[in-house]
């Protein structure tokens, strides 16, 4: 597995291009904005994008799926059902987060309806990436459709704005459950196995053991 790491939009989100060395075909995971970069890393190794992967759809994680759709016409864009309203509603994400109307180009949030999904995420189903194979787990909490990738031959999982180095996601936006959000860590990704890389959707790589032993959201450190 190739796993190339592009860090994009002021939020500082980690959009990763995931590869089957032996196929050489490629998913997007939350292309968070346009990126030459994304382009060029695919077409200068002749890595083939199968689709756009969505762990949700919040607007730093799918502002640049018209972007790189545009270049790979091709490809799928995969997300949850419910999330959909979210990734529909992405021009009024930022009025949402209480950025003012008239501020929004200034800020290069002023977004464009994206391009129609190819299908959603089903809970529990087997996404294949070459000889890769992803398993697809809805954990709701963060958002309401948020799913996360797990690869249980190469013991990474792709989490997204669930978990992170120290810390959970938010669940202060609307469709936020932080009830729903610990459960779903709980129940679905501390479970995978302590040995697990963890990518999330922001900051550094972690690993289950790590964050099951010190994250203070999952040590009871913190109340939430
Ligand atoms: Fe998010």
């Amino acid at each position: 597995m190739i796993i190339e790491t592009f860090v994009l939009t002021p939020f500082q989100q980690n959009t990763r291009v995931v590869v089957c060395e032996q196929t050489r075909a490629a998913i997007c995971i939350d292309p968070g904005e346009s990126s030459t970069g994304i382009v060029n890393f695919l077409q200068k190794n002749d890595f083939q994008l199968q689709a756009i992967a969505l762990t949700h759809a919040h607007l730093d994680h799918i502002g640049g799926v018209s972007a790189l759709y545009g270049v790979f016409p091709n490809a799928d864009i995969l997300l949850h059902k419910a999330d959909e309203e979210l990734y529909y509603g992405l021009p009024e994400q930022p009025l949402l987060m209480g950025v003012p109307r008239a501020q929004l180009k200034a800020l290069g949030l002023d977004y464009e309806i994206p391009p129609p999904l190819t299908r959603n995420w089903q809970d529990g189903e087997i996404y294949a990436v070459g000889s890769l194979r992803f398993e697809i787990l809805h954990c709701p909490g963060h958002t309401p459709g948020h799913v996360i990738f797990a690869e249980k031959t190469e013991r990474k999982v792709f989490v997204g704005d669930c978990l992170f180095e120290g810390s959970i996601g938010r669940t202060d936006l609307p469709g936020g459950n932080s009830e729903q959000l610990i459960n779903s860590i709980n129940r679905r990704i501390l479970p995978l196995g302590d040995d697990f890389t963890v990518y999330t959707g922001h900051g550094n790589e972690t690993t289950i053991g790590f964050e099951r032993a010190t994250n203070p959201f999952l040590t009871g450190v913190y109340q939430i």
